[in-house]
């Protein structure tokens, strides 16, 4: 999708459609909406609309009208944008994502969207415009043999005169490659497990990092026998029962005139197909389970973002990349593994498997002389039970860190919910035999997962991520598809850039 800015009056545009959003303002205007930015002649052009009650200003309401009186544009489209005073770029997003997602399927391959007025101002409007377009474009009908492509060709947005054009323009420019990076995590996410083995992974990384062109961004892909080289033994013992090879890919953006630190890691599940291994997960919705590696491709698609974004802050992006099978040589209940950083695991069920892979790679990165860690994984089942298919979990052993990564959320308009830490919890996941075990069973499950992973990123500055939840959604919505979400995207690169642009706070309060 093409995107484009003008500032020409919306009522002079010629378009097949203009949409713009109408907002309820309750008794001030006897409960009719109006269109943002309040415009004399649009509000006109609806006006029968909103005194009829046809349009309410209703949260994702959409109505179009057709040769609008006094408009130039074939068609006007007023979608509901909620209460007037609650609404921002995190409701705009959803306008815009609904203003695709209703105009494609007539047909309609290009149209212009008058970016609404929020208290955060015309660029954040813009941005999240762009973004949400985007959004509402992807549609995961990848494999039906009748597939059409109805995707949109043109969105052209519109901004009034007055504004800072060079703002406006930078803030299209970067939401475009944002929601497009998103997107591209999408499409990886999307792919079923037989054509996205690690190995697939691998090479999907490898071309992208190509195609964005930066002298800045190199991939690295490692194999088995290099996996088993640096010892990582609990990344291995996820891969040895399969007979597809696993992939660590370590992605390295290196940007000109960037301090010698922060390196943030950022550290990715890549189960690209999860079984459940020895402890076989139940047939029904097992196939879901290749989504497994929504948090690894979600690095991917960040990286791809920050490339072409080139902030001045070092990056590495790794992600663990392997199958969870059963067979012959798979590991068993009861094996004890040797992670890389030396600490000893009792392997109580096979089926948790994303943190035996992110315990070597939140090691490696550090290794590689990470500062600074986040991680992403659909990691627990026990994430969805306690927050649902609404929120991610976010877990940080660094307030300082979850401060930052809570202005990212605020940005990003994506979200999650703060689970704990406390020491307590270590208790739940101590071995007889060894130094943990990789289950703390089935109360706090998402917690004692986080716990877990605590134990290989030590004091170093770290978040996690459990996006189980929220990595798929289970239905079509007005703005977005069903299938892949991309969840997460956005967050990590608004959390990067913030790096860029505050330089490194001092570290407080551990948890
Ligand atoms: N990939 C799953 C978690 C998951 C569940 C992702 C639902 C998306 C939707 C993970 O590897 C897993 O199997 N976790 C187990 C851990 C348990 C065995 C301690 C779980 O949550 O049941
Ligand atoms: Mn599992
Ligand atoms: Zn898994």
């Amino acid at each position: 999708m093409k995107t484009t800015l003008i500032t020409t009056a919306p009522a002079l545009i010629e378009t097949e459609c203009l949409a713009v959003v109408a907002l309820d303002h309750g008794e001030k205007d006897n409960n009719q909406p109006s269109v943002s930015p309040n415009d004399e002649i649009l509000n006109k052009a609806a006006s029968e609309l909103f005194a009829s009650g046809e349009a309410k200003g209703k949260m994702f309401e959409a109505v179009t009208l057709h040769r609008p009186a006094g408009l130039k544009a074939k068609r006007l489209l007023v979608i509901g944008g909620g209460k007037a005073k609650n609404f921002s770029s995190y409701e705009s997003r959803k306008m815009a994502g609904t203003a695709v997602r209703f105009l494609k399927p007539k047909g309609i391959k290009s149209f212009a969207f008058v970016a609404p007025d929020m208290a955060s101002g015309m660029a954040d409007s813009v941005r999240s415009v762009v973004e949400g377009a985007l959004v509402g474009d992807f549609d995961p009908d990848t494999y039906k043999s009748d597939r059409k492509d109805l995707s949109m060709q043109e969105m052209t947005v519109v901004a009034p005169a007055s504004g800072d054009q060079k703002a406006l323009q930078a803030a299209l420019e970067q939401a475009r490659i944002i929601g497009e990076s998103q997107n591209f995590t999408r499409e990886l996410v999307n792919e079923p497990g037989n054509r996205m083995t690690p190995t697939m992974l691998a090479d999907r990384a490898k071309k992208m990092c190509e195609e964005v062109k930066s002298p800045h961004l190199k991939c690295e892909v490692l194999d088995g026998a290099k996996i088993r080289e640096l010892k990582m033994g609990a990344f291995w013992s996820v891969s040895q029962g399969s007979d597809e090879p696993p992939a660590l890919i370590v992605m390295t953006y290196t940007p000109p005139g960037a301090p010698a630190q922060p390196v943030l890691g950022l550290v990715g599940k890549g189960i690209t197909f999860d079984s459940g291994g020895i402890s076989i997960k139940p047939s029904d919705g097992m196939e879901k389970m290749k989504y497994d590696m929504a948090g690894g491709a979600a690095m991917i698609g960040a990286m791809r973002a920050l490339a072409l974004l080139q902030p001045k802050v070092k990056v590495i992006g790794i992600v663990c990349a392997s199958e969870n099978m059963p067979s012959g040589k798979a590991q068993k209940p009861g094996d004890v593994q040797i992670a890389m950083s030396g600490k000893s695991i009792e392997i109580i069920n096979t089926d948790a498997e994303g943190r035996l892979v992110l315990a070597d790679g939140l090691f490696y990165a550090r290794q590689l002389g990470c500062t600074h860690l986040i991680d992403a994984a659909t990691l627990t089942g026990a994430c969805v039970v306690a927050l649902g298919m609404i929120n991610a979990g976010v877990f940080a052993n660094d307030d300082a860190m979850y401060d930052r990564f809570r202005r990212a959320l605020d940005r990003s308009g994506e979200k999650m919910w703060r689970l704990p830490l406390d020491p307590e919890y270590q208790e739940m996941i101590k071995s007889g035999i060894a130094d943990i075990v990789n289950s703390g069973g089935r109360w706090g499950g998402a917690v004692t997962a986080a716990m877990f992973l605590k134990e290989f990123v030590d004091e170093t500055p770290w978040i996690h991520l459990d996006i189980a939840g929220v990595a798929w959604m289970e239905e079509n919505k007005s703005w977005i598809a069903k299938g892949p979400s991309g969840i997460a995207v956005r967050s990590l690169v608004e959390f990067v850039r913030g790096f860029a642009e505050n330089g490194v706070p001092a570290s407080s309060g551990r948890r």
